[in-house]
């Protein structure tokens, strides 16, 4: 079947979230990769307690709170200032260097292209600008419409609903192995960028797999040649 559509994942794969690590190191010199680590790790943690208790809040919320709680189990004093520092940093995201070679080829081939993501629309808005991708995107679609995050089936529902295509018929690229099965679970071919050689998750599901996002492109523009 012929692939119309890509969707990626925005946060960990257009999106290097551990690019604030160096600002973090710059405010604590010894404690930047160990906090963007835990960060990270406490952010997604809550994003699905939330929804599997029905409690949800913003993205950018989630966010602050994890921060905060990553500080306090290091011991830091992550003051408002810090806070605020490190909030603006995640607006400020680099785009990985595959990024924008794999978009402009996509472009090129006048292929639909959007993201679906657990980040609020403001601070989706924010960082497209901010790392200079926003432009190659048709839509932006943001778990907030449905006030849950993935793997929540409503969320990856927000796909079909807005490009008028049976999931079958997209692409879901994301560097997340668990989103990328997550959305082949729902229904669409998921694609797993996987760029630090991490083993597969063990979830009894394989999706397509490269360690970059040209061997997404590729994928796409491979499978609408036959
Ligand atoms: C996102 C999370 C998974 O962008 O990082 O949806």
């Amino acid at each position: 079947m012929a692939l119309r559509a890509v969707l990626f994942d925005v946060f960990g794969t257009l999106l290097d979230v551990h690019s604030v690590a160096s600002r973090a190191e710059s405010l604590f010199p010894g404690h930047g990769q160990h906090l963007s680590q835990i960060w990270r790790d406490k952010q997604i943690e809550y994003t699905r307690i939330r929804t599997l208790s029905n409690r949800y809040v913003p993205f950018t919320q989630v966010t602050e709170d994890a921060l905060r709680w990553a500080g306090e189990s290091l011991g830091l004093d992550i003051d408002k200032a810090a806070v605020g520092l490190l909030m603006h940093a995640y607006t400020q995201l680099a785009p990985f260097p595959d990024v924008v070679p794999a978009l402009d080829r996509l472009r090129a081939a006048d292929v639909t292209l959007g993201v679906l993501s657990n980040g609020d629309p403001g601070l989706l808005e924010d960082a497209m600008h901010g790392a200079q991708i926003g432009e190659y995107f048709d839509l932006l679609l943001s778990a907030d419409a449905v006030h849950a995050y993935k793997t929540a089936a409503a969320v990856y529902e927000l796909g079909p609903r807005n490009l008028n295509h049976p999931a079958a018929e997209i692409l879901f690229v994301s560097s997340n192995g668990w989103d990328a099965i997550g959305a082949q679970w729902y229904g669409y071919v998921g694609f797993w960028v996987n760029r630090n050689g991490a083993p597969a998750e063990r979830l009894h599901t394989q999706t397509a797999t490269g360690s970059s996002l040209d061997a997404a492109a590729d994928f796409f523009l491979r499978s609408n040649l036959t």
